[in-house]
């Protein structure tokens, strides 16, 4: 069996005598916030079986640029990384993932290191991961186990909290479950009944179950305040604009630049975790609503897709969707593909490709020929916006085409309206766009710029 090691190109490396280990610091990328612990990152690449080519990495990343992904992941929770590697395995071992050589190798590595924790960035079974921590005497966590950390340190908001503690139970108690029917065949293999541990398990079991439940109550109820807020909203129609992205896409910055609001801003992955909404001026004047968002990643665990769809839920009603890329990126297309195929999961189906618009962020640290070339071909495709979020160069830009964007879904309309009726006059000022007005003395005569949705309000008004 032959197992091959690649090292990331972030790192430097050193060989450390006697044990064969090539360590590599961490040098280009420090933890943005004061360390927690000494990493080791390791990303298993599974050969296919037959081909001995190995199998292709999830969103097609290669395993370095998914190793670099690692490495944001762990650097957002303040880890210091002592060393990051790729790790091909020629033949999973359903008990330890990795094979003898490897688990020796990092346990002599952990041991002179002191490591506190690896991350092996791949989908453990609990059993692995128990395994692993036996023979490395190190806490071990998987991806869904590192991206919950994260949510869990990002959340702020009372049903973001709810929602990455609900995520974490329901990961931990599949764990306690699948842990506990493997126990269980091997007592049965074993002639053993019962006994201390499984009594243990149950509890837990039963603990975590309870929880579950009253979280789920808890979030029903933080979820029923937040439609009531919708709903309130809803009544004073601006129209919404989610920004949506790869984590890591300049959201929040743009977000920051339109608003000028104070949002969380950091080099780090999942910065926002909850939606922040502002209100924004168009240059028409047309009032809307800006909404801030999680940052999407590769490979989300199912799971967490689910607990986190709650917190996506101004995407699904938003009224258009800005879809911000980090067009610098070396796997931008790739990042692109990941979020149309979770806003497709998550039932936004409406014209997807059509329907977004893309603001192609960080053009500033583009080369002068790449960037010729993403301004020629976004001016040949519709909605696409090249920008720097951080300069605000190209943003007046994107205002301009998104109040082009509303403005072509507005129906404009002449209507007289008796001059006693000061409220209806009022209504139509706050809910559309009076394009012209001409008083008579019985009479305004307005012509104004509707939305659908207001235009039917309208009609049914005055039908009362
Ligand atoms: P998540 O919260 O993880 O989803 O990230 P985000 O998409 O909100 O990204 P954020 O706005 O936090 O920006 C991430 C990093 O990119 C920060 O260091 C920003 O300063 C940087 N950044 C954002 N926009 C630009 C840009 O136009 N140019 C450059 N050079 N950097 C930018």
């Amino acid at each position: 069996m032959k197992r091959t090691t690649r090292k990331t190109r972030l790192e430097t490396q050193t060989s450390v005598p006697g044990n064969g280990i090539n360590r590599k610091q961490a040098r280009v990328r420090r933890p943005q916030k004061q360390a927690t612990g000494r990493a080791l990152i390791l990303h298993p690449v599974v050969k296919a079986k037959g081909n001995g080519k190995s199998a292709p990495a999830p969103a097609d990343l290669s395993p370095d640029a998914r190793l670099e992904e690692a490495q944001g992941l762990a650097l957002a929770i303040g880890l210091h990384i002592v060393c990051a590697e790729v790790v091909a395995v020629t033949k999973p071992r359903p008990a330890t993932l990795f094979g003898g050589g490897v688990l020796e190798r990092m346990a002599a590595f952990v041991a002179g290191e002191d490591i506190d924790i690896a991350i092996v960035d791949a989908v453990l079974t609990p059993i692995q991961q128990r395994n692993l921590e036996r023979a490395w005497s190190c806490k071990v966590i998987d991806r869904t186990g590192l991206i919950l950390e994260i949510f869990g340190e990002r959340a702020h908001t009372r049903e973001g909290v709810l929602q990455v503690e609900l995520a974490a139970l329901s990961y931990q108690k599949s764990r306690l479950v699948r842990s506990w029917t493997h126990l269980e065949r091997q007592r049965g293999g074993f002639g053993f009944m019962g006994g201390p541990g499984e009594r243990q398990i149950e509890a837990d079991r039963r603990q975590i179950g309870e929880r579950i439940t009253r979280l789920k109550r808890e979030l029903k109820e933080v979820k029923r305040t937040r439609s009531l807020h919708r709903a309130a909203r809803s009544r004073v129609p601006y129209p919404v604009i989610a920004l949506v992205g790869y984590t890591n896409a300049g959201k929040s910055t743009l977000f920051n630049r339109l608003t000028a609001a104070g949002v969380l801003v950091q080099d780090q992955l999942f910065a926002t975790l909850d939606p922040t909404m502002r209100g924004l001026t168009l240059p028409s004047g047309q009032e809307v609503i800006l909404s801030d968002t999680v940052g999407f990643i590769s490979d989300l665990p199912t799971d967490l897709i689910a607990a986190f769809r709650a917190t996506l839920e101004e995407v699904l009603s938003a009224d258009l969707i800005v879809h911000v890329r980090d067009i610098s990126h070396p796997h931008s297309d790739t990042q692109k593909r990941d979020v149309i195929g979770i806003l497709e999961d998550l039932g936004i189906s409406r014209d997807l490709e059509d329907g977004l618009v893309e603001a192609l962020n960080k053009i500033d640290l583009l080369d002068a020929e790449t960037r010729q070339s993403v301004v020629t071909i976004a001016a040949r495709s519709q909605g696409h916006i090249p920008l720097s979020a951080r300069t605000g160069e190209g943003c007046e830009g994107l205002l301009e085409y998104l109040d082009q964007r509303l403005s072509r879904r507005r129906h404009v309309v002449d209507v007289a309206i008796g001059l006693e009726d000061g409220a209806t006059i009022a209504w139509l000022y706050s809910h559309g766009q009076v394009l012209s007005r001409s008083d008579d003395e019985r009479h305004a005569h307005m012509t104004v710029g509707l939305d659908p949705k207001d235009l039917v309000r309208f009609e049914r008004r005055q039908a009362c």
